[in-house]
């Protein structure tokens, strides 16, 4: 739920995988005391069992309820994201047990095809988030390649360009290099890489059925559609760390709907992604030749206007930055009204485009990343030239 991804500062380094301490499980289980949820006699005695299970066996296992909870106040303390108003609504699968004896790819891959078609609930996008197996003293929790679990390869071709996204191109190469072949085109869907550190990856191409997607048309424009424009139906961030309670989980995918203005003012529009906008601009009869026409401002916002139309149509959730922003800024009052701050990126939550129409372009934001929270995590792939 983010203007521009679930991605945090580059500064941030990758958390290894080490013990979780019994003060970061108190800091939580008293978290949600404070909170309402649980009486602070039964808090202080989930602390003694806690740090009794640590104590013996160097981590400890969270409840349904710690896991439920905590995941949600970790969306809430996410600076990135300006979907947060909904985040008492994020629903958590917990699949802790999947392949937790640390092998069975396959047997995550059908979990993860699963999480996507729950989900995807027919066009009416849900707001989930699946927990698989937490990082252990002596052996970190398994990862997906991906940073989503849908995404489109990006082909680097001889002259140089790019044919698909070029956001994916090292992804691609890599899963080159396993040896996954693609049929070429500019939308094909990248396989899910699944790997437990330490094992070789594998990899699995998605049911079409997992893979929901949408045609670009245009509400008063009948060539718009030639232009051959699609996206996937929502977005899954796969490459974000779950810290909770001093745990750490590395794969735990998080869908939700899409903002209107990440696919029309980002995905197809930034140049050094699929770049769409002289394509556009031709198509409405627009002079390319000159910026003082302003024909990528014009073309922007009718890609935009394209792009909430079409999943309109599709009849799948798709929320515009005017209605996200609004709600944005209700949630920072009801959470100060409940004695919180509001942690948040300005550069993330301002919409690409239009900012200025909206009512967070005059407010100010301390980024600060509390935990609970989601990490970014190193890119799990060799870089190339490294393998023999
Ligand atoms: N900006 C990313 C994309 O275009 C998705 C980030 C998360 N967005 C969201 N609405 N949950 O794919």
């Amino acid at each position: 739920m983010t203007a521009s991804g679930l991605c945090a500062p580059a500064a941030i380094p990758a958390q290894p995988p080490t013990a979780p301490t019994a003060a970061e499980a108190a800091e939580l289980v008293r978290q949600l005391a404070a909170e309402g949820h649980l009486s602070a006699e039964s808090a202080e005695q989930r602390v003694r069992e806690m740090a009794a299970e640590l104590a013996a066996t160097g981590t400890y296992r969270q409840s349904s309820q710690e896991l439920l909870l905590g995941t949600r106040i970790a969306w809430r303390n996410n600076p990135q994201c300006i979907g947060k108003f909904y985040w008492k609504g994020l629903e958590v699968r917990d699949c802790r047990e999947v392949a937790a004896d640390g092998g069975d790819e396959s047997g995550l891959f059908e979990a993860l095809v699963e999480h996507l078609r729950l989900a995807w609930n027919g066009g009416k996008v849900r707001l989930l988030l699946s927990v698989f197996p937490q990082s252990l003293p002596d052996r970190p929790g398994p990862r997906v390649w991906n940073p989503q679990l849908i995404r489109y390869a990006g082909y680097r071709q001889h002259d140089g360009s790019v044919l698909g996204d070029p956001d994916s191109v090292a992804l691609t190469e890599a899963v080159q290099r396993l040896g996954w072949r693609g049929q070429g085109t500019e939308y094909d869907v990248l396989p899910l890489v699944i790997q437990w550190p330490g094992r070789e990856p594998r990899f699995f191409d998605l049911p079409s059925d997992a893979v929901p997607e949408v045609r670009i048309s245009h509400p008063d424009h009948p060539w718009f559609e030639q232009l051959g424009l699609r996206w996937h139906a929502f977005p899954t961030i796969s490459d974000q760390i779950l810290e909770l309670g001093g745990l750490r989980y590395p794969l735990a995918p998080f869908s939700a709907w899409y903002t209107c203005t990440e696919i029309g003012a980002r995905n197809l529009s930034d140049t050094n992604r699929y770049n769409k906008l002289p394509e556009v601009a031709r198509g409405m009869g627009l002079d390319t030749g000159r910026d003082r026409t302003l024909w990528r401002d014009r073309a922007l916002l009718e890609l935009t206007a394209a792009v909430l139309h079409s999943y309109d149509q599709a009849g799948v959730s798709i929320i515009d930055h005017h209605f996200a922003t609004k709600q944005f800024v209700r949630h920072e009052e009801r959470e100060q009204k409940n004695g919180r701050s509001c942690p948040a990126d300005w550069s993330a939550i301002v919409p690409a485009t239009s900012g200025s129409t909206t009512p967070v372009w005059q407010r100010r934001y301390e980024p600060t990343r509390e935990r609970p929270n989601f990490f970014p995590q190193q890119a799990p792939w060799p870089p190339s030239g490294t393998e023999d």
